[in-house]
């Protein structure tokens, strides 16, 4: 029987991780920056890795179904349970997150052309209203989003140095297990 993920579900993992951290750095580092050009290439940037998180979510999620690999192997109920919806939670929020930000960005008059090259269509109009309401949206749901990504990763290190079983090599195949 298998003892990890895929190489493709791996590979999704850790490139999703740098996508988000390196979003949420950019748009961390936006937000007390004076309008400038260098500003509104980040902010493009920003914008392209965002997407890119989205457009790899369906991708992932089929092969992360297709996989077939139990994440509740070895662990205890309790485990299992918030595990399942921790990673149920954080899927929603790779949806939400870019989503929300798109809608933000519509709203605001600011349509998204995918690095430079493929227009993306505006999912609202130009509304002020909606453009703040979903900015704050974003905001939140960015919010949630690290949160939970910080208990992830706190899980994974429980597992590890305390558990001390396979759980964290499911992920990282090449780290041994430690006894
Ligand atoms: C995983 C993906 C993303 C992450 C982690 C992320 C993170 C962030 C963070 C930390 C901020 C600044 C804090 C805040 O507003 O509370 C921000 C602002 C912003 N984001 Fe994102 N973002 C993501 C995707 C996107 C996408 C896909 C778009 C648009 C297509 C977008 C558009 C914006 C805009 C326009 C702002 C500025 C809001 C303002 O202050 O007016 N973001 N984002």
């Amino acid at each position: 029987m298998r003892d990890r993920y895929g190489w493709t579900l791996i590979s999704l993992h850790w490139l999703t991780l740098l996508l988000i951290l390196a979003a949420y750095t950019l748009g961390t580092l936006l937000q007390d920056m004076p309008l400038s050009p260098t500003k509104l290439k980040l902010y493009a940037w920003h914008k392209w890795i965002g997407m890119l998180v989205l457009f790899l979510l369906p991708l992932r999620t089929l092969l992360r179904w297709r996989d077939g690999f139990d994440h509740r192997r070895d662990l205890r109920p309790w485990e299992a349970s918030l595990s399942g919806g921790v990673h149920a939670a954080l899927y929603v929020l790779m949806l939400l997150v870019p989503l929300f930000g798109w809608l933000h960005s519509s709203a605001a008059g600011f349509p998204v052309v995918w690095f430079g090259v493929l227009p993306l269509p505006d999912l609202v109009g130009k509304d002020k209203v909606l453009a703040e309401v979903f900015k704050e949206l974003h905001g939140s749901a960015v919010n949630l989003l690290v949160m939970l990504v910080a208990l992830h990763a706190a899980a994974a290190v429980y597992h590890h140095y305390f558990r001390r079983d396979g759980v964290l090599a499911r992920m990282l195949p090449w780290l041994r297990r430690r006894t």
